[in-house]
This record gives structure tokens, sequence and C-alpha cells, in this order.
């Protein structure tokens, strides 16, 4: 029997017909699925209400900085070390994580179409392929950019990930995840995090699901700074959305999978370990629709830095060298005048992993499909083809509303070394490079 309820604080509707969500990114926020189950006044009072069990999960240190310091408590029927013991090593699991050294890694720029969607039944978790990894998950520096193709849902296996946070982009169908925490419906268009330690299962609710993960090993993703923007902009607090609590009493065999330190676990359970009937604290699941962005750009001239449109960032130890952001490329008016207007011609110390939700990217013409990646690593050159090239330096330079399309970046401090998976991909593309050969001298010597 699964309860549901709806917190009536601060929540908001959800186009899919969802209990509501809590509003507010890193809040404290608060919520239970039956009235009473959250203890007053105290995190582990002598006998918590209905006879549950207290537990902390901690999202950092305890001795955190305040700002930084995130945990969770959890009031649930059974604890966790009821439904996360006695476990055994997977082999052959196709998730890598850094650091890796398998195969030949390709050199310079790197593009894939999309990958199909797999002839054999997988679900979210069976169905996760790593395309490259930077850092080591072991010290929590660096990341891993992983796809994902499910075309059956999670019914009865669950999985949590100790090794760093999960950023969620859905490039084909609806997803909805069963958290500890509750409930979060993410398409398309929609992003969604799972935090370290968060048990969750996924299901597919239109068919065939397929996107992008960013797992950060690293500093926890957070907003960016928005200097002389103000006190708004870019992504609003308001607009990230936390779920209800909502808890699974179910008493059926179940698997519980988790990932530590690179390798992968199984332990067998007699019941759902999403059993959390009340929460409060701030390392919980959200989720936000991009289509919220506040795009900031210019309104005179040139083309500003792509981290103008950065929506999270998860920081390294070098002030403003991100360990890992997430930048993207949304429905905007372009209207900079004597400007070259797509991205600039660039070499970059940052290594860069593109996806493409919908759309066109105004880089590319042709060859960057929805669903395909491309990844252009540190120092090598890239910007757009010949097509866009031509486009642009001859288009009348009136607004124009780019309109009906989103990509997004993951763009990193260090090397991103495709896998073994990636490298071998028939949907990698062997030409890519030659989509600058057509560039040509248009110079003149005296
Ligand atoms: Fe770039």
């Amino acid at each position: 029997m699964t309860d549901t309820a709806r917190d009536t604080t601060g929540t908001e509707p959800d186009q899919h017909h969802q209990p509501g969500y809590l509003s507010g990114f890193g809040n404290q926020h608060r919520s239970e699925a039956r009235a009473g189950a959250l203890p007053v006044g105290q995190n582990s009072p002598q006998r918590v209400p209905f006879g549950l069990y207290a537990e902390q999960l901690s999202g950092t240190s305890f001795t955190a900085p305040r700002a930084e310091n995130r945990r969770n408590w959890m009031y649930r029927i059974r604890p966790s070390v009821r439904h996360a013991t006695h476990f055994r090593e997977l082999d052959g699991w196709p998730i890598r994580t850094a650091p890796h050294r398998e195969g030949k890694a390709p050199i310079g720029q790197i593009r894939w179409n999309p990958v199909p969607m797999p002839e054999t039944a997988t679900t979210f978790l069976t169905g996760i392929r790593t395309i490259a990894t930077n850092g080591d998950c072991h010290t929590q520096v660096g990341m891993a950019a992983h796809i994902y193709m499910a075309t059956e849902s999670m019914t009865d296996t669950f999985f949590y990930n100790s090794d760093g946070e999960l950023l969620v982009v859905p490039q084909e169908g609806t997803l909805r995840f069963h958290t500890e925490c509750g409930v979060l419906v993410v398409g398309p268009g929609e992003i969604c995090v799972l935090p370290r330690g968060m048990k969750f299962r996924v299901e597919l609710l239109d068919g065939p699901a397929r996107g992008y993960i960013c797992e950060n090993y690293g500093a926890y993703l957070q907003l960016p700074e928005r200097g002389p923007i103000g006190a708004n902009g870019l992504a609003n607090e308001r607009d990230f959305l936390y779920p209800v609590a909502a808890y699974e009493d179910t008493d059926s065999t179940a698997e519980m999978y988790v990932k530590f330190d690179g390798r992968l676990f199984v332990a067998e359970l007699d019941h759902s370990p999403l059993d959390v009937v009340a929460w409060h604290g701030n390392h919980a699941p959200y989720k936000y629709d991009l289509s919220r962005y506040n795009t900031i750009n210019t309104v005179s001239f040139d083309h500003p830095d792509p981290s103008i449109f950065t929506v999270l960032t998860g920081e390294s130890d070098r002030p403003g060298t991100a360990n890992v952001d997430f930048v993207i490329f949304p429905d905007r008016w372009m209207v900079a005048e004597h400007t070259f207007r797509p991205p600039y011609y660039h070499m970059n110390v940052m290594s860069e992993f593109m996806g493409l939700i919908y759309g066109v990217y105004d880089a590319k013409e042709e060859g960057f499909a929805p669903g395909g990646m491309s990844l252009h690593n540190s120092y090598f050159p890239h910007g757009p083809d010949i097509d866009a090239y031509d486009k642009a330096t001859t288009a009348d330079l009136d607004p124009v509303k780019q309109e009906g399309t989103l990509a997004f970046m993951f763009e990193t401090r260090h090397p991103l070394i495709p896998t073994a998976f990636a490298s071998e991909l028939p949907a990698l593309q062997d030409d890519y490079p030659t989509v600058w050969d057509r560039l040509e001298r248009h110079f003149q010597a005296e």
C-alpha cells in the first residue's frame, strides 16, 4: 500500500498532477505523509510517533560550515540497516567510475550520434552507460558523463550511489523517481538531482526513455553567484521543487543496488526501502523546469562567455574554476549588433561535454542531433561549422528569436577520458572534425 499526502506548506501544483512539491533551492524543507509523524521540537525522541525509526542521512560532514551543511532527518518504518546489508559484489556492470584507464581514448574533437534504444529490456539502472570520466571518485574530485536508455520500469529494484550526486537530464520519455523523500516526475526539458546516499527507483510514464547523467563526485551543485546581475535572474531559487513525503509499505522481495567506490553491490530485501513516512532537512532530491531559466544575455554587442547560461555549479578548490558546471542554451532573443552571433571560436582550458535535448544548436547546422553528444576536451579548438559561419557572417542582424532549441553542457576543469564503450560505439562519428575543413582563409595580403 502506498500512502501519499500533501504537505500544506509552500507547495505548488505540478503539470503531471502529482502531489504538490516543496519550493525553494536548498531550503530546510519538512513534510509528512501521515499527520503527526514528524517529531516536534527535536530530531530523535525516545519514542518516535507511530513506532517509526529516526535516522539521519548526512550529506556533508557533521562539522561542515552551517551554510554548506546538508542533512536529512528521516522517520521510517525500518532503519536503513535493515535494507542495506549483506552485500554481494556484481561483476560485468557497465557503469564506469573515475579513474578508469580502459582502452585507447580517441584524441581531438569527438561527436556521437544518438545511441539507439537497446533491443533487450533495460531499466534506468541497467541502462546506464558511461561515456567519459575525470578525476577520482575516491578523492571526491571530478565527474562522469553517462547516458541512460530505459525500456521498462524498476519495480522491485532500488539504487543508491555513494560516489556522487546524480544530475539527470531526460531527452526522451518521462521518468517518475520514487525516492525516500517522495516522488519527482521529470520529463524532457526538466532536470532532477539525486543526492548521495538517496535510495530510489525509476518508473517510465510514457514509453522508452533516454537521457544524460552527470555524476558529480565533488562539492554539491549549487546556484552560481549573480554578481552585478543582482538578487534575481538565471535559475531562481523558488523554481526548484522538492518532493513531499510519500512512502511504500510493501512486503515483497526486492534488490538494493549500491555503487560504492566504483564497485557495484546488491543486497536482497523483503520489503521496499522507500519507507520514509516523514522527513525534514536539506539533503533531498529536487527538480527544475529549464523553461523557468531567466536567460541573461547581451543587449549591445559580442557573445558573452557561455558561463552566462550556468544553471548549477559544483565548485572545486580553486575559486571560479568549477569541478563541473551545468550550462544550458535555451530559447532566447539574439539582438547583438555588429556581432558574430554564434558561439565564437575558442580553445578552452576547461573540458566540455555537450548534449542536445531538442532542436538545433546554433553553432552546428547538422550532425549534432537530439540525443547525440560531443566532447571538446581541454585545449582542443572548436566553434561553428562552415554553414553556421557562412550564415552568421552574412545575416542581417535584426533581432531574431532562437526558438525550439535546448542544448546543454557539462563543463569541467579536468579532461574527460572516454570509456572503451564510448570509443567503440557505432554512433561515434569518425568524420566530425571535417565540419571545419572548408573554413578557408579570406585574408588577402596587400
Ligand atoms: Fe566551447
